[in-house]
């Protein structure tokens, strides 16, 4: 399903009991990022609807021992035909900087493009500098902070990429 992860790893769809696992890695994936206020946030933003709804979109890489070690929980948009958004993506810390989120966003672009898809956006915090460094180096551009963009408060930067725009920016 992934072919370039490193040794030892496998891939595969997630599934509606991945809900409580990937609810369990958030707060020390995301190195506590923005406190009690950013774990709340985080959990709001991933209810089982993902787990029930977004599957075919959407992948867990797993260790040889099937413990998790990243996920990727994406969908095609319902609204724009050549549009794709990637809601949530984590890597275990101990396995940063070894290509396994680049795999995952590999893997995700294929299926898109599969369904027709060329343009892929997603956002973060402006606190979260790594998510902004990684989606750079894979080829998104990156907005000025947005304030409020996802309601008072929460303000976001945005990432977009155009994947029929030449192999440089696929992120491949
Ligand atoms: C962001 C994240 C998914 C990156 O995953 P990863 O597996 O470590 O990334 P990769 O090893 O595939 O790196 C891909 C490229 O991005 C670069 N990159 C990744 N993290 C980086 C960082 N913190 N600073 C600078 N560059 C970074 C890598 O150097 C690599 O570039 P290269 O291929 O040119 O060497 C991971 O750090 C993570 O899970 N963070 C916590 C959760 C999070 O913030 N998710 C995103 C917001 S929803």
């Amino acid at each position: 399903m992934i072919d370039d992860l490193p040794a030892g790893f496998g891939a595969r769809r997630l599934d509606e009991e991945d809900h409580l696992p990937v609810l369990a890695v958030l707060d020390s994936w995301w190195g506590g990022l923005k406190g009690p206020a950013g774990a709340k946030e985080r959990a709001l933003l991933l209810p089982r609807l993902y787990f029930q709804h977004f599957t075919s979109t959407s992948f867990v890489v797993e260790r040889d021992n099937g413990e998790m070690a990243a996920f990727l929980i994406g969908f095609l948009s319902q609204t724009e035909p050549e549009a794709a958004y990637v809601h949530f993506v984590g890597v275990d810390p101990a396995l940063h900087g070894r290509g396994i989120g680049r795999a995952l966003y590999r893997a995700f672009f294929a299926l898109v493009r599969e369904h027709g898809r060329r343009h892929v956006s997603c956002i973060t915090s402006p606190q979260n500098s790594a998510s902004q460094a990684f989606h750079t180096r894979l080829g998104f551009t990156t907005s000025a902070v947005k304030p409020g963009y996802d309601g008072p408060g929460l303000d976001r930067v945005v990432f977009g990429i155009d994947l029929g725009a030449g192999a440089r920016n696929s992120g491949a």
